[in-house]
């Protein structure tokens, strides 16, 4: 069985070629961030636009790459929730258009629960049950995840999301857009207990978040108490301090609500996604977590952590189910089950 896998749900328009012994044949992503860099973040009306630019040739890209023709693929999966309405509706639409012209089945896929599953593709072997952590651009949730096509959530984010936070603080410290590798880089040569930034919601039992709080308390220190705004702090020894104290703050979060999850559920495996992920410093935290509460760690490599089409090959395990998606199928811009 060959799959057709299709995500446009923000800036990255992917497609890709997989099959269902979860093996990827082609994982074609062509990322819109030099288009998006110069208004600081992603615009959703030139992220669809690029979309339906790009869409049919990264198409045509993933096929050559799997060295298989449209006539051989057995089913269409498509990430129709959650995203830019606008950018969802051009993977959706062709979803539906090719799986109407080569008839063949529909799967609807959650880009969220897509970031977790992206661990069963990497890891070639079962992960279920889990927790799951998507930490992304848009989202931070916390999911119980008792099997492939279930999951229950837990917590998630009351206001930014932790990807947000990086790019906005990465926009305060002036170090441009996309905010997480750039504060990265930057982090990687200051000191993380320079700053005592704020972690939020720590002192209850919550698996909940919240990172306004940290990304303000980082505007105060760069401009003064109750200031924000101003010009950016100049390179050097203060600027990277910042960077990695914030970076601290977050990790310090994620891997705390990540370890409460494990011990209020009582499961032996996390599974990691979403593009915050690709975060060397948390990876390498929630590692050293994971073999403190003898957990399982699942961590994609940096490819399957940021957005991609491969990660729609949940829809192999909802094909097997039965769970086709009818050709009226919706995009839907807030988070709902798909
Ligand atoms: O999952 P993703 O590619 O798209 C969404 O579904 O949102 O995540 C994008 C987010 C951005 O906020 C970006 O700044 C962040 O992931 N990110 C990182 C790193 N690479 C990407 N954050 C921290 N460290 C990184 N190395
Ligand atoms: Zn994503």
């Amino acid at each position: 069985m060959l799959f057709l896998g299709i995500e446009t749900s923000c800036d990255e328009t992917a497609v890709a070629v997989f099959d269902d012994a979860l093996r990827i044949h082609a994982n074609v992503i062509a990322s819109q961030t030099d288009i998006h860099r110069r208004f600081g973040g992603v615009v959703p009306e030139v992220a669809a636009r690029a979309h339906l630019q790009r869409l049919l040739p990264v198409l045509d890209d993933a096929l050559n790459q799997a060295k298989v023709s449209l006539a051989q693929i057995d089913c269409v999966a498509v990430h129709s929730t959650p995203g830019l309405v606008g950018a969802l509706l051009v993977g959706v639409s062709a979803a539906k258009m090719l799986a109407l012209a080569l008839d063949v089945p529909l799967v609807s896929v959650n880009h969220i629960e897509a970031h977790i599953y992206a661990c069963r593709v990497a890891a070639q072997r079962d992960i279920f049950p889990c927790i799951g952590l998507v930490v992304s651009g848009g989202h931070t949730s916390l999911f119980h995840c008792p099997a492939p096509v279930r999951f229950e959530l837990l917590g998630a984010t009351t206001d930014d999301a932790a990807g947000e936070a990086f790019d906005k603080v990465a926009h305060i410290l002036g170090l441009g857009f996309p905010g997480g590798p750039a504060i990265e880089r930057e982090a990687a040569q200051g000191n993380p207990r320079a700053y005592a930034f704020p972690r939020s919601f720590m002192q209850h039992d919550r698996l909940d978040f919240s990172f306004s709080g940290l990304k303000t308390a980082v505007l105060y220190a760069v401009h003064g108490q109750g200031v924000s705004t101003g010009p950016p702090p100049p390179p050097g020894q203060r600027r990277a301090d910042l960077a990695a104290s914030f970076q601290q703050a977050v990790i310090d979060v994620l891997v705390a609500k990540a370890q409460r999850a494990l011990r209020k559920t009582g499961l032996t495996r996390l599974a990691v996604g979403g593009g915050v992920a690709a975060n060397r410093a948390l990876r390498a935290a929630l590692a050293d977590m994971a073999q403190r509460e003898n957990a399982e760690l699942f961590i994609p490599p940096l490819a399957l952590c940021t957005d991609n089409a491969a990660m729609a090959a949940q829809a192999v395990e909802k094909w097997r189910l039965g769970l086709l998606a009818s050709l009226d199928l919706d995009a839907v811009p807030s988070y709902r089950p798909a």
